[in-house]
């Protein structure tokens, strides 16, 4: 198999990786639109898809030359095509068809969430490659959902969340507290100080069957906790105490939800092994610490990719290009963007259809 150029432009990063045939990394960039956004508060889709646009071409460029290839040297192009903010993904899919239909160059339309599925099986992150089945914990800032992953394009969403995404809440928590957007890390870094014992936070779902997650209702206590305190900036010792609390209950919650997935894993697949956790939010320290004893006590191993491939990149993109091309599959320069993309509505690739 010849290298594959993947891109990722769903949300607010935009991304441009070279792949060689095995799937080792030969270039990779990502260009954050952080600064962009931060004044909002949030990601702006109009903005995100200009700076996409603004942002692309010189990425693309940029990683084929690291590579030290020319476009005719490759085997593929894949790009995000959905679900995500319509803007970019339009930018995304129309720079991968432009480049494939100009070098006559297979095209993949990537799911996003098939992309994080699929990271477990990078080369180096398990020996020989994850194998299926496993279970997929993808916690970030628009998805939050347990999938059982029996292969390429074979997903079952055994739960999700009902409201918020757990990347949501932290955003929001974040928000209260006055740290800026996004608000994870930097939440994440003042709970390091605090203690995570202080407030009494609701932990939505504990002990419920199935594996759904809610975090509303969390949000709203941690806001009705901070009204409390009082007017204006909290002590910075309190904000620190209010962000470890919340974060442990969010740990809790994850904890007890992924639980409650691998039982129902290993109903459907008694030979699976393996919880991944993907998403900005799998980033997070504490939650890595409370997944890792929660898959340990189930007799699963938890593997959490490098922070870098968690949050969104196009390395995920385009070794998702690489799993399909493998598979003889490819889409049509027709394939329009879809803003929703459930994992549901993937095709099974025909070769593992069976197995
Ligand atoms: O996967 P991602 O980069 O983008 C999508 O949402 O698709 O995830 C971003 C989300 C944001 O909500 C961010 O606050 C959260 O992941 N996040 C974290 C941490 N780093 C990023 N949440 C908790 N702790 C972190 N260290
Ligand atoms: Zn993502």
């Amino acid at each position: 198999m010849r290298p594959v150029l993947g891109i990722e432009s769903s949300c607010d990063e935009t991304a441009a990786a070279v792949l060689d045939g095995d799937g080792h990394v030969l270039a990779e960039s990502v260009a954050s639109q952080e600064a962009a956004h931060a004044p909002y508060g949030g990601v702006v889709p109009e903005i995100a898809a200009r700076a996409h646009l603004a942002l692309l071409p010189d990425l693309v460029r940029g990683v084929m030359a690291r590579a030290g290839l020319r476009f005719d040297a490759l085997g593929g192009v894949a790009a995000s095509a959905g679900p995500g903010l319509i803007g970019g993904l339009i930018v995304g899919s129309q720079v991968a068809k432009g480049i494939a239909l100009a070098h006559r160059l297979p095209y993949v339309a990537v799911n996003h969430l098939e992309a994080h599925a699929l990271t477990a099986r990078l080369p180096g992150l398990v020996e020989g490659g994850a194998p299926f089945p496993y279970l997929l914990l993808l916690v970030s800032g628009g998805h939050c959902q347990c999938v059982a992953v029996a292969g390429v394009g074979r997903y079952v969403r055994l739960g999700g969340t009902v409201d918020d995404a757990a990347g949501e809440a932290f955003d929001k928590v974040a928000k209260l507290l006055g740290l800026g957007w996004p608000g994870g890390p930097a939440l994440e870094k003042l709970a390091a100080a605090g203690d995570p014992a202080r407030y009494d936070f609701p932990r939505p779902m504990l002990g419920r069957p199935g594996c759904d997650f809610s975090f509303s209702g969390l949000k709203t206590a941690v806001a009705q906790a901070v009204a409390r305190l009082g007017d204006g900036a909290l002590p910075a010792a309190v904000a620190a105490d209010v962000a470890a609390s919340f974060q442990r209950a969010v740990a809790e919650v994850l904890a007890d939800r992924a639980r409650h997935a691998m039982g129902m894993m290993r109903a459907r697949s008694p030979e699976a092994r393996l919880l991944v956790v993907a998403g900005g939010v799998a980033a997070n320290g504490a939650i890595r610490s409370a997944l890792r004893a929660a898959a340990g006590a189930a007799g699963f191993t938890l593997l959490a990719p490098p922070v870098r491939l968690c949050t969104d990149n196009a390395v995920m993109v385009a070794w998702a290009g690489l799993e399909h091309l493998r598979l003889g599959l490819e889409d049509g320069l027709d394939f329009a963007p879809r803003p929703r993309w459930p994992l549901g509505e993937l095709t099974p690739a025909p070769a593992v259809r069976d197995t």
